[in-house]
């Protein structure tokens, strides 16, 4: 049987680079917090533990983790200290030990099995995760030789034959359960930066006759986040593998760079995405539905074979059945469309019902806000809404009624009722002519008064 995992992940550091209130292992990539992508790629490995190491007082950071435990770095002494600070919770355990950062989000299940498994058939008591660095400057460098990793020496404390090595370390590291306390144990703080090294502990595992070994992997897995500049980097990359991923899955996108996803964005076969669409969190598309064109779909649930968009907005709480209509400039919130709905142009439906195949005319408004409270419209099946009508909830519309267009509907329309909530047209016959003429007089009146005025100055 294969011995289980556990996870460490390192959340502590001070984050100082993001110039930010909030710590740096929440700020969001593709709406999740960075942390929760780390957490996920971990997950996936269905390890026995995972368990946060994060800075005192991060109780945002420790409810990122949840449930995995969380354990208490005292001070940011290096990633040697912060590593020992999840030695109590590991207690017990014989299998291999992962230990990533929160702040390298990138880092893939696919290369943590890799390491994982390499250091299994190698027997190696200590795995790195490395990869050739376009700019090796702002890392540790690996030292292999005979293809078993010597020691890791990190830049301030290289000299200049380490410092022209370009295979570095990723920070990922694989050490065997059973000899973790005792090499972490052993790291000691004597280097330029006074700080524990994790990456000590491939030395002293050496030292003390073990093996460790190096994986090698890309660069663009282990980008660390360390300003807003690489957030958006990093964004950049997160939002290309979920593009790929859902067109590898049957979606068709007409321009790939410009739609955005988020982690949990779900999609069925065939769906077809135009340019410059937003999807925000908690959305799932059915199969054979077509979104048009700049749209933003948030906290939607949609059917088969709808068509969204161009040009329209869905907020959280809606949900829209197989083959509904929402046009150019229509806006959801929290509301429900039954199959076969429409509403193809201008309208704003909050806080409504409409019924399976009703048709929602243009420039309707489901006035939902008094300025105090939100109230809802409740639409029956196969109603017709005429153009430009402001249906002011609390509000029942019942099945196959007709609101007629230009209606202001305040009170309950009754199933297969004809309301009309407007003035009535008046008439007048050949009057058109006759006001015409008494304009134009009146007009030539006022420029003759005005000539007169300035002769007499
Ligand atoms: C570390 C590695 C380096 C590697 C690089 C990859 C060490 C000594 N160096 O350097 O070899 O090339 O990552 O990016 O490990 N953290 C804590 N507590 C601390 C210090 C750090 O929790 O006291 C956490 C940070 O939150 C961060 C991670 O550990 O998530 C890495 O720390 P950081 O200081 O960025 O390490 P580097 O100097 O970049
Ligand atoms: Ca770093």
């Amino acid at each position: 049987m294969k011995s289980p995992i556990a996870v460490v992940v390192l959340a502590a550091g001070a984050g100082t680079r993001m110039k930010s209130a909030l710590p740096k292992v929440l700020h969001p990539l593709a709406n999740l917090p960075m942390v929760a992508h780390v957490l996920a790629n971990a997950a996936a490995l269905k390890p026995s533990r995972i368990v946060g190491v994060i800075a005192p007082g991060a109780t945002a950071v420790a409810e990122a983790f949840a449930p995995h435990p969380t354990v208490v770095q005292s001070k940011p002494l290096g990633t040697g200290h912060a590593a020992r600070a999840a030695l109590g919770v590991l207690q017990g355990h014989e299998g291999p030990v992962l230990v990533v950062f929160g702040d390298a989000p990138l880092v893939t299940t696919q290369s943590l099995r890799r390491l994982v498994a390499a250091c299994g058939k190698a027997r190696a008591a200590v795995g790195v995760l490395g990869f050739t660095a376009r700019d090796p400057s702002p890392y540790g460098r690996l030292i292999v030789e005979g293809g078993e990793l010597v020691k890791i020496v990190e830049s301030k404390d290289a000299d200049a034959a380490e410092r022209a090595v370009d295979f570095c370390n990723s920070g990922v590291m694989c050490i065997d359960g059973r000899l973790i306390a005792t090499l972490l144990g052993a790291i000691r703080n004597d280097n330029v930066k006074r700080e524990f090294y994790l990456t000590d502990a491939v030395r002293i595992a050496r030292a003390a006759g073990h093996k460790a070994i190096a994986v090698a992997g890309e660069e663009a897995e282990f980008q660390g986040i360390n300003s807003r500049v690489e957030l958006a980097v990093a964004e950049q990359a997160l939002q290309q593998r979920l593009r790929q991923a859902a067109m590898i899955g049957g979606v068709t996108m007409t321009d790939p760079g410009t739609v955005w996803l988020s982690a949990d964005t779900k999609f069925g076969t065939d769906v077809t995405i135009g340019p410059n669409v937003r999807f925000g969190p908690g959305v799932s598309i059915g199969a054979d539905t077509v979104i048009k064109a700049f749209c933003d779909i948030e906290g939607v649930r949609v059917g088969r074979g709808a068509i969204i968009g161009p040009f329209a907005r869905i907020r959280p709480g809606s949900e829209v059945a197989d083959d509904v209509h929402i046009g150019n400039f229509v806006e959801l919130k929290a509301t429900r469309m039954g199959r076969g709905a429409k509403a193809n142009h201008l309208a704003y439906l909050g806080d409504a019902d409409i019924g399976t195949g009703s048709n929602i005319g243009a420039g309707t408004i489901a006035v939902n806000y008094d300025g105090f409270g939100k109230h809802r419209t409740v639409i029956g099946p196969d109603v017709f809404i005429g153009s430009n009508s402001s249906l002011v909830a609390p509000l029942k519309v019942g099945r196959g009624a007709n609101v007629t267009a230009g209606s202001v509907v305040t009170e309950d329309v009754p199933a297969d009722a004809l309301a009309f909530g407007r003035a009535r047209q008046v008439t007048k016959k050949g009057r058109a002519s006759a006001l015409r003429a008494k304009l134009r007089d009146r007009a030539a009146a006022a420029k003759r008064a005005a000539t007169e005025r300035s002769g007499k100055n």
